[in-house]
């Protein structure tokens, strides 16, 4: 890679940097940007983390170009670890003292030493995000990369500097790391370090589960998730980490007639989902919807393969995944519930016929989640016969404008009922029971089945009819 002295001149030309350069010059302190920082640099990529390192006093550098930055600026000092950050304008900077480490083996915690920068460099995950560029005035914006991650940037490779069984046996997290990289910035594993996560892969359970979903979570926003599912399954990490979702793997045979391969098959809805959407949960959905499938397999001589209520079986499912992962157990959880249960309404649609009150029904299920639940039946479109998606895709077309269609007719998408169960029991002079809960569900199935419009006065009347079929009595009252 042709590196542009210019260009990291023109970029280190920035009020913030200038300040701490001057800072450390004045301190005889040897400063150097380093990390993800430089990495993105050259990847293009804006960042507003900013790693910088000290060879001996980080915390004391830290100090001093605080106070230059003035009330603009807020300091945190992290004595134990020896380090120290300060928040300006849309920036972090994190700032440390060069360190030579060594790790215990069952814990993160590591045993500090002061080292030299290269100590420091060495210690770090991968090459690419070992480079460093001098920040003192006499060699300002010098690139400092002893383990070439410029070659490997260009290469497309993720690489340990030391020996990979010692950098991940350092932190396990860089095992999913490695992965993450991959998957997001569409890089190789050398494949040395990648043997290397085979090999140290149950170290991972030594971490947090909330740092492993914290990587796994930027896998999936990845543009190709299933770049790094797959690395992940390769390596024996995925096993370990999210079993269900191996169990999808493989494809049966029975009497001459097979079944897909649900794991890749859930890949694909993931990678085609990503390309419609960032939304973190919609994509967490595509991976789940068919995580049923497994607990639900059969084979019925008449039918061949049948997966009966894997979409009810999933929704059960998400609650036990999310609690083990550590992920929200909250509104976000059931919209994904949501989409796993009624990820195959529209394709039953259209394969039966879609009439306005299936229409309603599906409106009436799905709220405002209605677009996302298309969007992931869309995805779930995995066919390799072109013509078949052509018809597929067409058929939610239709589904699409029906949707729209009948949403301005009856407005059921968010459905309040026309006539209110207070009213209701007023009405009668009941309390809350068992005919109150009857009358209420049969305006709602009557409005639903089109039998009468989503109006008050035509509800009312229904109701009056409905409750003399009932045998009720108007209150007295
Ligand atoms: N680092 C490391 N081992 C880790 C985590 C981080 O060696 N387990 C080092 C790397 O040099 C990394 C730097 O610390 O570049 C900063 O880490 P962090 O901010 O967590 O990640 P970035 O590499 O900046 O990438 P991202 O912001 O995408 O997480």
């Amino acid at each position: 890679m042709e590196i542009l002295q210019e260009e990291i001149q023109a970029h280190l030309n920035k009020k913030i940097f200038k300040l701490i350069s001057e800072t450390a010059d004045e301190m005889g302190v040897a400063c150097y940007l380093i990390g993800g920082y430089v990495r993105d640099f050259f990847l293009y990529r804006p960042s507003k983390d900013i790693d910088v390192v000290a060879v001996g006093q980080g915390i004391e550098l830290a100090k001093a170009v605080s106070e230059k930055l003035g009330k603009k600026s807020r300091i945190s000092v992290f004595k134990n670890f020896g380090t120290a950050q300060i928040k300006y304008k849309e920036y972090e900077i994190e700032f440390v003292g060069a360190r030579k480490e060594s790790y215990r083996l069952d814990s993160r915690k590591p045993i500090v030493e002061d080292g030299t920068l290269e100590d420091d460099q060495r210690r770090r995950d991968f090459t690419i995000n070992a480079m460093a560029f001098c920040l003192n005035g006499n060699r300002y914006g010098e690139l400092l990369d002893p383990f070439n991650g410029i070659q490997d940037l260009e290469d497309l490779v993720i690489r340990t500097p030391l020996d990979p069984d010692i950098t991940f046996s350092d932190d396990p997290l860089r095992m999913m790391r490695a992965i993450r990289f991959a998957s997001q910035l569409g890089f190789d594993i050398y494949p040395d370090t990648f043997d290397a996560i085979g090999r140290n892969k149950e170290r991972i359970s030594i971490l947090s589960m909330e740092r492993v979903i914290d990587e796994l979570n930027k896998i999936i926003l990845s543009p190709k998730p299933s770049v790094g599912f797959i690395l992940l399954e390769k390596a024996g990490l995925l096993d370990i980490i999210f079993p269900e979702l191996t169990a999808l793997k493989g494809a049966e045979t029975k009497d001459g007639v097979g079944h897909k391969d649900n794991f890749y098959h859930t890949l694909t809805v993931l990678d085609n989902i990503a390309r419609q959407t960032d939304n973190l949960w919609l994509r967490w959905s595509a991976l789940l919807h068919d995580i049923a499938k497994p607990v639900t397999k059969r084979w019925d001589p008449r039918l061949g393969w049948t997966f009966h209520n894997h979409n009810y079986i999933g929704e059960k499912m998400v609650p036990k995944i999310f609690r083990r992962m550590k992920l929200p157990q909250n509104e976000k959880m059931k919209y994904v519930q949501k989409m796993v249960s009624l990820h195959m309404r529209p394709m039953q649609l259209v394969e039966e016929e879609v009439t306005d009150s299936a229409v309603r029904r599906l409106l009436f299920d799905a709220g405002d989640d209605i677009d996302d639940l298309m969007t992931l039946c869309e995805a779930d479109i995995t066919s390799k016969n072109p013509e078949k998606v052509r018809r597929f895709l067409n058929n939610f077309k239709v589904v699409r404008r029906k949707l729209e269609e009948i949403e301005e007719k009856d407005r059921v998408r968010n459905f309040q009922p026309p006539v209110d169960g207070n009213e209701i029991m007023e009405i009668f002079g009941l309390p809350q029971c068992r005919e109150i809960g009857l009358l209420k569900s049969a305006i709602k199935e009557a409005i639903l089945e089109g039998e009468i419009p989503n109006e008050r006065e035509a509800a009312f009347q229904f109701m009056l009819k409905k409750a003399a079929e009932m045998g009720l009595r108007l209150s007295e009252e």
